[in-house]
C-alpha cells in the first residue's frame, strides 16, 4: 500500500492531486460530478478586493491540445466570497487553499487581511501573481524578483496560515522569482500559470480572444511547466506544486520526479469533471504496479544523462 501523504510547510494533504484555480470555481459548484472527499486540495478561483466582471467575449477558445482563455480574473470580491462562500466551506472536509489577486501591494494585503479577520476553515493562500489576462497587476507583479519579494513577506508577516506564491511561465528566469519568494518567506511556490498565446479564425481574419492575447492552458503546456518545476527545483528548497497539462496519472508521476511535492489539475476538468478523482486512481495504479511506498520519494528523482 503506497502512502500518499505529503506535506507543503507544516500541513499535511491526504493526497498530492489538487484542482486548479480558475477551474473549479469556488469549490461548492461541483460536488454532485465526483467525490471532492478524493481532491487533495481545492484551489479557489482569484479573489480581488472589488468584484469584477472580467474581459469581454469570446474569452475561451479551444486550441491543438489546450485552450486560450482570457477570463480577465471576474469573481465576486473579497466581501461576497466571505459572505456567501466561506460558510460553506465548513461543510467540505477537502482543503480548501483561497486564491488571491491584487493590482497593488494593500489590495492584495487588503484580501488577506480581510480573510485572516472572519474565522474559516482556509487552510492556506495561493497568490497569483501570474495572470496574463489582465492589463496591469497579476502577472506585472510576478515578473520582478524583488517585487515577488517584497510582496511575499508583507502577506507573510500577515498570516500563519500556508503561503504559496503562484508563478509565471511568461518570464526570461522563473526560478530567480522562485527564490524571491522564498526569500520572503512563502511556504511553497506552484508552477506554472498559463502561457501567454494567441488563435487567429484564417477565414474571417478575426481574433478568436477578444482580448487578442490570453492565457494557453492543458496538455500543450505540460512540457513547459516540467521544465519550469525542474529548474525552480535546482534553485529552492521550498515545495513547489507543479501544474500546467496534467491529464493522467503518469503526468503527476512525471511533475514529482521534476521537483514536485504535490500537483494541480487545470483545464482536464473542463472535459471530465471527474478528472481530479480518474487522475488519482491512476497515480494509485502506477503505484501499486512500480511498488512506490512512499508517494512523496517521487519528488525530484528524474534520471539526468549528465
Ligand atoms: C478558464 C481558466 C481560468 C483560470 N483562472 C485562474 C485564476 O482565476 N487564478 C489563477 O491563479 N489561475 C487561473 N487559471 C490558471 C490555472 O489555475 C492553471 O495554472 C493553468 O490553467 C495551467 O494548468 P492546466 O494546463 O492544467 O489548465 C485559469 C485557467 C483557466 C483555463
Amino acid at each position: 500500500m503506497t502512502d500518499f501523504h505529503i506535506k507543503i510547510g507544516s500541513v499535511e494533504f491526504m493526497n498530492p492531486v489538487f484542482v486548479a484555480s480558475g477551474t473549479f470555481g469556488y469549490g461548492v459548484e461541483i460536488p454532485d460530478l465526483l467525490d471532492i472527499s478524493k481532491i487533495g486540495a481545492i484551489v479557489t478561483k482569484s479573489i480581488s478586493l472589488m468584484p469584477r466582471e472580467g474581459n469581454p467575449p469570446p474569452r475561451i477558445v479551444e486550441t491543438s491540445s489546450g485552450m486560450i482563455n482570457s477570463i480577465g480574473l471576474a469573481n465576486i470580491g473579497v466581501e461576497k466570497y466571505i459572505e456567501e462562500m466561506l460558510p460553506q466551506y465548513a461543510q467540505i472536509s477537502t482543503p480548501i487553499i483561497a486564491n488571491i489577486v491584487g493590482w497593488t501591494f494593500d489590495e492584495y494585503l487588503e484580501v488577506l487581511r480581510k480573510l485572516e479577520a472572519v474565522s474559516s476553515n482556509i487552510i492556506g493562500y495561493e497568490i497569483n501573481i501570474s495572470c496574463p489576462n489582465v492589463k496591469k497587476g497579476g502577472m506585472e507583479f510576478g515578473t520582478d524578483p524583488e517585487t515577488v519579494e517584497k510582496l511575499t513577506s508583507l502577506l507573510r508577516k500577515a498570516t500563519n496560515r500556508l503561503l504559496i506564491m503562484k508563478l509565471s511561465p511568461n518570464v526570461a528566469d522563473i526560478a530567480s522569482i522562485a527564490l524571491s519568494a522564498e526569500r520572503g518567506g512563502a511556504d511553497a511556490v506552484s508552477a506554472i500559470n498559463t502561457v501567454v498565446g494567441m488563435s487567429i479564425d484564417p477565414y474571417s481574419h478575426q481574433s478568436n480572444i477578444f482580448t487578442t492575447f490570453g492565457g494557453l492552458s492543458g496538455p500543450a503546456i505540460k512540457p513547459i511547466g516540467l521544465a519550469a518545476v525542474q529548474k525552480v527545483y535546482r534553485k529552492v528548497s521550498i515545495p513547489i506544486v507543479g501544474i500546467g497539462g496534467i491529464s493522467s496519472g503518469n503526468d503527476v508521476v512525471e511533475y514529482m520526479l521534476a521537483g514536485a511535492s504535490a500537483v494541480q489539475v487545470g483545464t482536464a476538468t473542463f472535459r471530465h469533471p471527474d478528472a481530479a478523482n480518474q487522475i488519482f486512481d491512476q497515480l494509485k495504479t502506477y503505484c501499486q504496479t512500480q511498488n512506490i511506498q512512499q508517494i512523496s520519494d517521487l519528488t525530484g528523482k528524474v534520471k539526468l544523462h549528465s
